[in-house]
């Protein structure tokens, strides 16, 4: 068990996955420096509750609740056998303040957290030839502007204050500013805040 507040490495955590998800861990889920520094710039207050969009096998979502024990982290996300996954690891891994739901993140208040972080949720359907996380590809473009539409929407409604970290892209809709915008090696990091 790694424990709050001890330093969870890619390495090790990735070397929990399942092979199949092992392989595909550095393209689709968050390293764990940039969840630390992601959860950072959301800066919840303790007591407070972030939510990941999307939230794959919860590696943003550990990592994140590993570094900030008193914040509780929420993760949402569609695949089963990846909350299944998450929800495992973060009992190894000891990170009590992880909450994994498994669902559409559209059936889902964003209105109950203080800050929200999207690790570009929808591009999986967004390119020909792009490979799915769990295999094979889907190329449905109708499918990404409809969840990115519908994000937009979400994020609109979204309350005065409220911070918002893109991972990959991806720009919510007028009504925010662009607080913090880091070039990172493995893709760009920003911050937005509600006005
Ligand atoms: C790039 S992965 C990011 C995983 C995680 N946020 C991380 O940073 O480690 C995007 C995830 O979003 C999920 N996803 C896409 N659309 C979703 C939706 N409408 N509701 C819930 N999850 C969704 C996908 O199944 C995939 O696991």
């Amino acid at each position: 068990m790694v424990g709050a507040g001890t330093q969870l490495t890619d390495d090790e955590f990735d070397g929990l996955l399942p092979a199949a998800l092992w392989r595909v861990a550095r393209t689709h889920f968050t390293p764990v420096d940039v969840a630390r520094r992601a959860l950072g710039m959301l800066a919840p207050a303790a007591g407070t509750a972030v939510l990941d969009i999307g939230a794959g096998v919860g590696k943003f979502c550990i990592a994140a609740a590993l570094a900030a024990p008193a914040v509780r982290v929420v993760g949402i996300e569609q695949r089963g056998h990846l909350v299944e996954v998450g929800r495992d690891l973060a009992r190894q891994l000891g990170a009590a303040n992880v909450e994994l739901r498994h669902g559409d993140a559209f059936d889902h208040d964003w209105l109950e957290f203080a800050g929200l972080y999207l690790f570009n949720p929808f591009g999986e359907v967004a390119h020909r030839d792009a490979p799915l996380l769990d295999g094979g590809s889907a190329h449905a473009p109708s499918c990404y502007f409809a969840s990115t539409r519908g994000a937009r929407e979400r994020l609109a409604a979204l309350r005065p204050g409220t911070r918002v970290v893109s991972y990959h892209g991806g720009r919510p809709p007028p009504g925010y500013d662009l607080v913090e915008h880091h070039d990172d090696p493995t893709g760009p990091l920003a911050l937005w805040r509600r006005r």
